[in-house]
Parts: C-alpha cells; structure tokens; sequence
C-alpha cells in the first residue's frame, strides 16, 4: 500500500488547482447571488478534458482514472461549487452510464460529444433524471411512465431537483414501464431536450449551489425511439443504482472540496487577524477548530481515493463510496459552520466566500443520495457480514 500520487494525478490536481483559481474565483460570488450558470467556466472544463475525464478517449474522453477525477472535484469545489457539479454530472451519471451500457451506436452518437463537452462549437452536456415530486429517496415509485409502442416509447410525468436541467442537451430518464412489476418493471432512456413534448420549468431558487441550473422538467407524450432504451428491458433501476454509485464518489469529493476551501480560507484568516493582543490561530479555541477541521478532512479525502482506487481496481465500491459521501458531507457542513465562526462577523457576509461554502455544503447531504440513504446502504452492507 502506498500513498504517492503518480506524477500525471499531481499534474491533473494542479492543472484543476489553476484552473479555478483563474477561471473560478472570479465573479463566482456574482454568480451566486445572482444564481448564474457558469457556461464560460464549463466550457473550460471541456477544453481541458474535465467533461469526460474517465471515459475512453476512443469515445472522446481523457482516458484518467477516477483517482485523477477526486482530486480535480476538490480542486474546483473548493473555489465554485455550481461548476464542480456540473462537471461530476456529466462525469459520473451520464457519461459513466453510457459508456458501461450504452450501445455502441448511442455511444457513437451521444457520449462522444458528452464526453467532449462540447458540440459544434456548442455546449454539450448532460442530466440524470431519476427524482420526481414523490420519488426522492424511494426511488422505486417512480410515476413517470413510458409506455411501450412497438417502435417508440411514450413518455409521460414530471421529473424535480434536475442538475443541468436547462443547460443539458441529453437526458437520462428513468421511468415505469410496468407497474406490476416494482423495481424490476423501470428502463433508462437517452431523450433529447429538444424533443417534442418536453418542457423545461423555471429554475430553482436555492439556498446553495445557485449557479447550478436546478429546474423541473416535464414529458408531455415523448416519442422516445426503441433504440433510445439502455440496457435490457427492465435494467432501468439497477441502471440508476450502479450509476449513483459512482456519483456518490463525485458528489463526496465535492463534499470534501467545499470543506477543505473553507478550511483554507479559516486558517489563511486566523494568521491575520488579531484578537486580545495576539493572531487569533494562538489561541486554543480556535487552534483546537483548526485542528479538527484539518483532521475530519484528511479522513475524508482518504476516504474518497480509497472509494476511487476500488472503483479503478474493479473492485466493488458501492460501500466504500457511499461511507465516503455520509462522512466527507456531514465533514463539509460542520468545517463550513466552523469557518464561520472562525471568522466571525466577517464570516456571515459574503465576501469572505465562507458563508457561501457553508450553503453549498447542505446540499451534499441532500443530493445523489440523502445522508439517511446512504446509512441504510452501509447498514445493509454491514448487516450481510
Ligand atoms: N447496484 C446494483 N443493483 C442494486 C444496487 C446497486 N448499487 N442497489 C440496489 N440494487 C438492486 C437490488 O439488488 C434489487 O435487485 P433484485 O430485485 O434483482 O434483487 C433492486 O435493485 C432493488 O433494490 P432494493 O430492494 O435495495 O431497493 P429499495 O427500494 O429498497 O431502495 C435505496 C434502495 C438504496 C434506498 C435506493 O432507492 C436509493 O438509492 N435511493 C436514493 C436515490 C438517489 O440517490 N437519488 C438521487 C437523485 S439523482 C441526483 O441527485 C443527481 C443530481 O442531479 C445531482
């Protein structure tokens, strides 16, 4: 067991580290307030690869490992949360589930550009459509139905909380197509935003993450092709289970990037500031909240390579990804909450970022998986030992 980094995982940190600094940090606080979609910024993210980071280059990808993935979702999330989502979308939800079991035609068609981020000259990106208004967590009562037609599906429901919902060209929908049939009675379909009946709602207006493009989106008889389906008749819910899985490793390393840019800003303010005669990091109550701060995110950045070195070992990582999302999430909303206070006044108003990072924390609790899923994944795990 070794804990190096190879000299290209280091140049991919690096390259995530400027990348955010330079293209990120400025006017991320603009966005936020006035909850602006970083576009720019996610077309940067294409040219330099980050769009489809794991995925074959055969494919349009950058061919890395999901190690290299970990350490560019720290990098970006510790500047700009709305961006680092965006990418871990793309990466992890749509781009992974298409490259394991798409078809080489809708791999031709649609991940190649997915991966590219790009097409004809244009943004290209994804969305993963599994919540709906009563199908959060139980993610088996899915009411959006696609109902077969001999040579087309006919789509129809409302799915909430879609990351990219505006700005994706290519939908991953997960929808009932027999309803006698439970989780074995779901399929996943590639739809097209520009197809006729979809309607994209307004966009949320969040507590985090608002330069995200968070909206509803609504299916109003979509004529989905047969070839559109992935996967075997009904593999739809495994589909989104073994997708999800990966997400979780994206979604923990933004987890982790948010508390570690909050922690660096703490402990970059507590040299500076002075308080009774002396730089507030002498003394022990806030040198005790650095201390610990940097402790649960050294735990949670282990736990987050771990998951990816299992994931690129072909080992199984569905445990190891969710106790890295559970932990590295509750560590970024009390690193966050801490770096307030480390702050003080300065602290609760927005130019001093850490306020934000403390609402983009919330989030990572909430999406890909509630912090309660993900303890009834590691309890059925542990429970089976
Ligand atoms: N891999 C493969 N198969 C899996 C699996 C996995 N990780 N997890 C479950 N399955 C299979 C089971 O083996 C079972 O198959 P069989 O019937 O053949 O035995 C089937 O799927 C049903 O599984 P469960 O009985 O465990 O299903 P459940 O109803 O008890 O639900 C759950 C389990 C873990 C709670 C699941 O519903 C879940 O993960 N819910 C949360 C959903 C979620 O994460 N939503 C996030 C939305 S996407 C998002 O946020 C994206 C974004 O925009 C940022």
């Amino acid at each position: 067991m070794h804990f190096t980094l190879t000299e290209e995982q280091q140049m991919i940190r690096q390259a995530a580290r400027d990348f955010a600094q330079q293209q990120c940090l400025p006017g991320v606080i603009e966005r936020d307030e006035k909850q602006i979609f970083p576009r720019e910024q996610v077309m940067q993210l294409a040219e330099l690869g980050f769009m489809g980071m794991m995925v074959s280059p055969a494919y349009g990808g950058s061919g890395l490992d999901t190690v290299s993935y970990v350490l560019a979702m720290e990098e970006i999330s510790k500047i700009d949360a709305s961006t680092s989502v965006c990418m871990s979308v793309n990466n992890s939800l749509v781009c992974w589930g298409l490259e394991n079991y798409g078809t080489e035609a809708q791999k031709q068609k649609y991940l190649t550009p997915l991966a590219q981020g790009r097409k004809n000259g244009e943004l290209y990106i994804g969305a993963f459509l599994l919540s709906e208004p009563e199908a959060g967590s139980d993610a088996t009562s899915q009411h959006t139905s696609a109902v077969d037609k001999g040579d087309y599906y006919l789509l129809n429901g409302i799915k909430n909380w879609i990351t990219n919902g505006s700005s994706a060209s290519v939908y991953l929908v997960i929808a009932q197509t027999d309803n006698t049939l439970g989780s074995h009675g779901i399929n996943a379909f590639i739809v097209e935003k520009n197809s006729p009946g979809v309607q994209v709602g307004a966009k949320e207006n969040k507590m985090g993450i608002r330069g995200s493009d968070t909206h509803s989106i609504s299916f109003i008889d979509v004529k989905v092709p047969k070839e559109n389906r992935i996967g075997d008749d009904g593999f739809g819910f495994k589909f989104a289970m073994k997708t999800l899985a990966g997400g979780r490793i994206g979604i923990a390393s933004q987890a982790l990037g948010i508390a570690s840019g909050a922690y660096e800003r703490a402990l970059a303010y507590s040299k500076q500031r002075k308080a009774f005669g002396k730089e507030i990091m002498n003394h022990q109550a806030i040198q005790f909240k650095l201390a610990d701060m940097a402790t649960r995110i050294e735990a949670s950045r282990l736990m987050c390579l771990k998951a990816a070195w299992e994931k690129d070992n072909g080992l199984d990582y569905t445990l190891s990804g969710s106790m890295a999302k559970v932990y590295a999430s509750e560590t970024a909303m009390w690193v966050t909450t801490e770096a307030v206070q480390v702050h003080g006044g300065y602290g609760y108003v927005k130019e001093y970022h850490v306020e934000r990072l403390m609402r983009d924390a919330k989030i990572t609790q909430i999406y890909e998986g509630t912090s309660e899923v993900q303890r009834i994944v590691i309890g059925r795990s542990v429970l089976k030992d």
